[in-house]
């Protein structure tokens, strides 16, 4: 039974939109939640690093500056439905995990994406975060099948995907381009 509580209503402080509700799941290592402004500095703290930079989209900027987290703040906080939160430990979100919902014949799927502060490493958070996070999004969603890709170095993402119960589907080779490398990636899917 997941243990969470679900949101979708807003009020709107200055011209920022603020949920009223906040979606809470616990993890047991952590919590997932709903974004918050109070979270800026600590996502600037922990984002603001090279070596996450290094294994996620070119979107995540970096350096990731104040006004890059505000903008991001704003996105989490005005999407409906909310596909993107904060991983939180001991109340501070260290983290990220989200889902982008695919569309057309592809609206069972959903690609999930995540990261956590470097110094929260080597935990098992990020493998709690994900398998709670994976049965958030299929009892949420009508989704038969949630997939991640990985970085051809980022064999700790791997394992992570793996401990979750992740299935390693297919190696699309040099499908990206990453710090002035092409590289293959490795695409994990877990399905209803
Ligand atoms: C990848 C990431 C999410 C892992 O989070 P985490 O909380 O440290 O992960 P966990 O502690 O739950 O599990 C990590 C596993 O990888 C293993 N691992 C770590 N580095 C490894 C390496 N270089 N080679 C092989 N295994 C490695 C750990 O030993 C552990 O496995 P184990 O429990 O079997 O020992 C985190 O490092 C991160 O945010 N990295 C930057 C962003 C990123 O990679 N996002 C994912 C994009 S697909």
């Amino acid at each position: 039974m997941l243990d969470v509580v679900v949101a979708s209503s807003y009020i709107w402080s200055g011209a920022r939109p603020t949920r009223m509700l906040l979606m809470v799941l616990d993890a047991g290592q952590c919590k997932i939640r709903s974004w918050q402004f109070s979270d800026l500095s600590s996502l600037v703290r922990q984002a603001d690093n090279p070596a996450i930079w290094r294994n996620v989209r070119d979107g995540f900027p970096s350096p990731y500056t104040d006004s890059d987290a505000e903008r991001w703040l704003l996105h989490a906080a005005s999407a409906n439905p909310e596909t993107n939160f904060a991983i939180a430990v001991n109340g501070e979100a260290v983290g990220g995990i989200g889902i982008t919902l695919q569309a057309d014949i592809h609206r069972v799927s959903a690609e999930m994406g995540y990261w956590l502060g470097e110094e929260y490493w080597g935990r098992g958070i990020m493998t709690c975060a994900v398998s709670a996070f994976a049965g958030y999004a299929f009892s949420t969603f009508a989704l038969s099948r949630v997939f991640a890709c990985v970085f051809e170095w980022n064999r700790a993402s791997a394992r992570v995907l793996e401990k979750s119960g992740f299935v390693l589907e297919a190696r699309l080779r040099r499908s990206a381009v990453k710090a002035g490398r092409i590289i293959d990636e490795f695409q994990y899917a877990l399905v209803r």
